[in-house]
């Protein structure tokens, strides 16, 4: 069985987004830096409320799905939908973007830590322009499995070893994403379990983890290569997400918050912003 290398490793480095929230981003910090269909992985954590209190006030999204994993905090959302969501300590909120919504994610808290991510995840092109989709999916729905050497939270796809198969709340087709928050004790070594084919990559929010002779620095994603498993070993109490996706191989023209096939779509996606017409 052949083990995953670690092919690269992308610092995360400090960002500024919405109006003004202070963030770190790793995947996405140039458009080369991308592991398709993966766009994008920012980590925000502060315990400055200057910080975050400006939030993300209302914005548009088209052509792919965004990804809020909370661990710290409060966060309100609110769309064009309708939909409100309040998103608190481990729950995560899957949003379709797909032909377009429009939304706000503001602070609910004036003081504390704010800590989590958002991770942007491609669409094909045949679901580019579906109806938009959001799903809040509270922490007590999250399956958290037991491990030698720690624990896994499964939120997308499955984590499979001797003891069994355990699901996660999100499936999703095409790009199929696994997304697992994996909290390892130090010393531990454990495989991953992952679908061979998918492009994979993980990011060290705490610690720092080993993949073979290689180390992925603390607060940095390392993109893996193909391989039938991952083997992971912490030195120190270590915790990191691990994602995984079918790729899509299919062109990719971002403009900001839309990202499409063409330029063609991405002037289409700017036009029907301006008409009022995005998100109809
Ligand atoms: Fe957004």
């Amino acid at each position: 069985m052949r083990e995953r290398p670690l092919t690269q490793i992308i610092p995360s480095m400090p960002a500024s987004d919405g109006a003004g929230v202070k963030l770190r981003r790793s995947l996405g910090a140039s458009q080369a830096l991308r592991q398709d269909p993966f766009l994008m992985l920012d980590e925000f954590f502060s315990d400055n409320p200057d910080d975050y209190l400006a939030g993300f006030p209302s914005h548009p999204h088209r052509g792919f799905e965004t990804v809020t994993y909370m661990l710290d905090g409060h966060m309100q959302h609110k769309d064009h939908l309708g939909n409100t969501g309040d998103l608190g300590p481990g729950d995560v909120q899957w949003m379709t973007a797909a032909r377009g919504i429009i939304h706000s994610e503001m602070p609910q808290q004036r003081e504390g830590r704010m800590r989590g991510f958002q991770l942007w995840i491609n669409l094909p092109a045949s679901l580019k322009m579906q109806p938009a989709g959001y799903r809040d999916i509270p922490s007590a729905q999250i399956p958290e499995h037991g491990i030698d050497g720690g624990r896994v939270r499964v939120i997308a796809g499955r984590w499979t070893d001797a003891s069994g198969e355990t699901t996660g709340p999100v499936q999703r087709p095409v790009t199929e994403p696994t997304m697992l928050d994996l909290h390892l004790n130090a010393g531990a070594t454990v495989e991953v379990p992952l679908p061979p084919h998918h492009h994979a990559f993980v990011y060290t929010y705490e610690g720092s983890a080993r993949v073979g002779e290689q180390t992925v620095p603390h607060r940095a994603a390392g993109l893996l290569g193909p391989g039938e498993h991952l083997r992971i070993h912490a030195d120190d109490d270590t915790r990191l997400l691990v994602l995984a996706a079918k790729p899509l191989g299919e062109p990719v023209v971002q403009y900001g918050p839309f990202v499409m096939n063409t330029r063609e779509e991405i002037e289409q996606a700017l036009r029907d912003y301006r008409d009022g017409t995005l998100a109809a």
